[in-house]
């Protein structure tokens, strides 16, 4: 089997982590790297620390407007399907990079494989909501995280012969990161960080760092916190900072940093008292590493994690984020939520299973 693998910014990098050991054992894989995520920090730092093959291809395409930037997917991951005939192209969760590789694998005769499938926020002004729903809808395999996700795609009327329940392959990176992080990384020590006694947070949706309102509402609350607050910024939020004048002030209240490698996040997240976040990676993470997480907007996609108390939807709410900065940590066993650490070697075994039926057309949707 041959399989064109397509990443282009930073969680897919850590998905990619996950699922090229498993595929490479026995398969062939070609990595695409969009280009959609360039700086070091951003970029590179994933694929040295963590072994990730050197892309054969890089598009870079680059920061753009939504639609040029998915476009450039579109003609660059078409040039290279064209040449290396894949018999599956891979995606990873709802970037603009997904949806560029999957409008060019759906007119292609390979099967277009969606990794993290099936996870809505039900709020289509975010941009990786629609990301989603097309792939998703595109796709010919539908690897969901949870029960629930599968739960979401049969609902939508995509049929089960294309959906397998694998649980999440950000499980199986966290596994195999988490031991070699405690031992590998320096972070705590060069932030001079007391395990337990700091406070991690990320700040990168548009919705949040577009409205100074809600930034200033954000950044405010969390100055207020009696624990010291760590915020490696990304770039978007950099910039948004810079432009309001605001980056210097901020900096006098908060540990401002470069955004971290892997390795580094992981320890940070592993020993942070409480993370704050509108990322839906670190939302997951921060449940399979037992650190209570306050979720920096209205709605989630992993709404398991709410449900069993180890995460807090508080929106941009001064009050609820310093109520949830407080909280004590949920007590008692956490369920098992998305699998065994095991998707990857799941992934594979269903794709060695193919070929893949054929496709069928979504049941339409009846009157109830
Ligand atoms: C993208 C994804 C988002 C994901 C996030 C992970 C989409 C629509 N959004 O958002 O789902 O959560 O990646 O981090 O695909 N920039 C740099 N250097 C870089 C990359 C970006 O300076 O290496 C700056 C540029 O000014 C750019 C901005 O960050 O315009 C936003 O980057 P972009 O990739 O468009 O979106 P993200 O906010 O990173
Ligand atoms: N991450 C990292 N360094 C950072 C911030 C995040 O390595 O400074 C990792 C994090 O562990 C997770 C992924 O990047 O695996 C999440 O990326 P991000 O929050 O940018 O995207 P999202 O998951 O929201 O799409």
């Amino acid at each position: 089997m041959k399989v064109l693998s397509v990443v282009g910014a930073r969680p897919q990098f850590v998905k990619e982590f996950a699922v090229t050991r498993a595929l490479r054992d026995d398969h062939e894989e070609v990595l695409l790297h969009t280009g959609q995520h360039y700086d070091a920090e951003m970029s590179a730092v994933f694929f040295d620390e963590l072994g990730i093959p050197e892309p054969d291809y890089q598009l870079g395409v680059g920061s753009d407007t939504h639609g040029r930037q998915t476009a450039d997917c579109v003609v660059g991951i078409e040039e290279v399907i064209e040449a290396e005939e894949p018999d599956a192209v891979l995606v990873y969760g709802d970037t603009n990079s997904t949806l560029g590789a999957a409008i060019a694998a759906s007119k292609s005769s390979a099967d277009l494989v969606h990794v993290e499938s099936g996870l809505r926020s039900y709020n289509r002004e975010m941009p990786e909501e629609v990301n989603r729903v097309l792939t998703d809808h595109a796709a010919d395999v539908l690897f969901a995280p949870s029960e629930r996700a599968a739960e979401t795609l049969q609902g939508e009327g995509l049929p089960d012969e294309r959906i397998h329940v694998v649980g999440d392959v950000q499980y199986d990176a966290i596994l195999a990161a988490r031991e070699h992080a405690r031992d590998a990384s320096t972070i705590l020590d060069d932030l001079a960080l007391p395990p337990g006694e700091f406070v991690l947070a990320t700040v990168h949706r548009p919705r949040n760092t577009d409205d100074p309102d809600r930034l200033t509402a954000i950044l405010d609350a969390l100055a207020d916190a009696e624990r010291e607050v760590v915020v490696p910024v990304h770039p978007r939020t950099e910039q948004r900072l810079q432009d309001l004048g605001l980056r210097s002030e901020y900096a006098a209240e908060l540990r401002l940093v470069d955004p971290v490698g892997y390795l580094d996040f992981v320890r940070l997240l592993d020993a942070a008292a409480r993370v704050a976040t509108d990322s839906g990676g670190v939302q997951k993470e921060a449940f399979f590493l037992d650190t209570f997480c306050l979720t920096l907007r209205e709605e989630t996609e992993w709404v398991e994690t709410v449900e069993c108390g180890w995460n807090a939807l508080v929106d941009a709410d001064p009050d609820r984020i310093a109520t949830g900065l407080t909280a004590p940590k949920p007590d008692g066993s956490k369920p098992s939520l998305y699998g065994d650490g095991t998707a990857a070697t799941r992934i594979v075994d269903v794709l060695e299973d193919g070929p893949t039926p054929e496709r069928v057309e979504p049941s339409p949707i009846r009157d109830q």
